[in-house]
């Protein structure tokens, strides 16, 4: 994946931390928002992790592979044309950051995101970007797999009703006329799949420092966490 900006220097850092901020957390907590925020703030550049998968598991789909076809799939691995720009995501060149929303890619990416081979290529092109200047990532993985080396990891989180109610007002805003306890539970069934895979479960970092949102507004989670960043330099 390569990144279509000018990428910042790391001057000032020492070896052994890289200036990137972690942020993982379980799914409808904010992260994707959260770290755009942060990023802005500080000036550095963010990345969404959770938008590459969706888009491999988008490749995969669009070309009628199933992740049981071992060496289609490993073709269509090597030949993963991604990037990143802003708020938009790129698969071969075209802009896929709708189309990597729908219902049928939530449904797939789950799965897509469990598997091993998936996650090796991703994680190898998250570790170059990253290497590359000031980044804040959000994901599942970023503190315990992807960049153990970060200098600040916030593990973001928020009781599953409050994530829920985020979703289902989002939900309504978009015209749609969503049911409470149906978005609770599709919440929970992801929540579940993403803690309980054998590779790279959703899990806090030893050396991450957690952050209950439930109460929080978008506002309050953001100063929180450039706060901490700046305290902790
Ligand atoms: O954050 P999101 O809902 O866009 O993530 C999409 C999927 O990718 C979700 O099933 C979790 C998974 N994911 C992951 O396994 N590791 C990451 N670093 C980011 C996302």
């Amino acid at each position: 994946m390569e990144r279509r900006d000018a990428a910042h220097q790391n001057e000032g850092m020492t070896a052994s931390a890289l200036p990137l901020i972690a942020i993982d957390g379980p799914s409808g907590v904010g992260k994707s928002t959260t770290t755009r925020r942060v990023a802005a703030r500080l000036g550095w550049q963010h990345l969404d992790t959770g938008a590459m998968y969706r888009a491999a598991a988008l490749a995969l789909h669009r070309a009628g592979l199933g992740l049981e076809n071992r060496e289609s799939l490993e073709d269509l691995l090597s030949g993963l044309d991604l990037a990143q720009q802003d708020r938009h995501i790129f698969l071969r060149g075209e802009d896929v950051s709708e189309a990597i929303r729908s219902q049928e890619v939530t449904r797939l990416v789950t799965p897509v995101s469990a598997d091993a081979r998936v996650r090796e290529v991703l994680v190898d092109q998250q570790r170059r970007i990253g290497a590359s200047g000031r980044w804040v990532v959000d994901g599942r993985d970023i503190g315990t797999v992807v960049f153990t080396n970060a200098c600040c990891k916030i593990f973001l989180t928020a009781s599953p009703e409050a994530r829920a109610r985020r979703r289902f007002l989002e939900l309504q805003a978009k015209g749609q006329s969503p049911v409470f306890e149906a978005v609770l539970a599709d919440l929970q069934r992801r929540d579940l799949a993403d803690r309980s895979r054998a590779v790279a479960p959703l899990c806090k970092a030893a050396d991450a420092v957690e952050l209950d949102s439930s109460d929080l507004s978008l506002e309050e989670v953001v100063d929180w966490i450039v706060a901490r960043h700046q305290a902790h330099r």
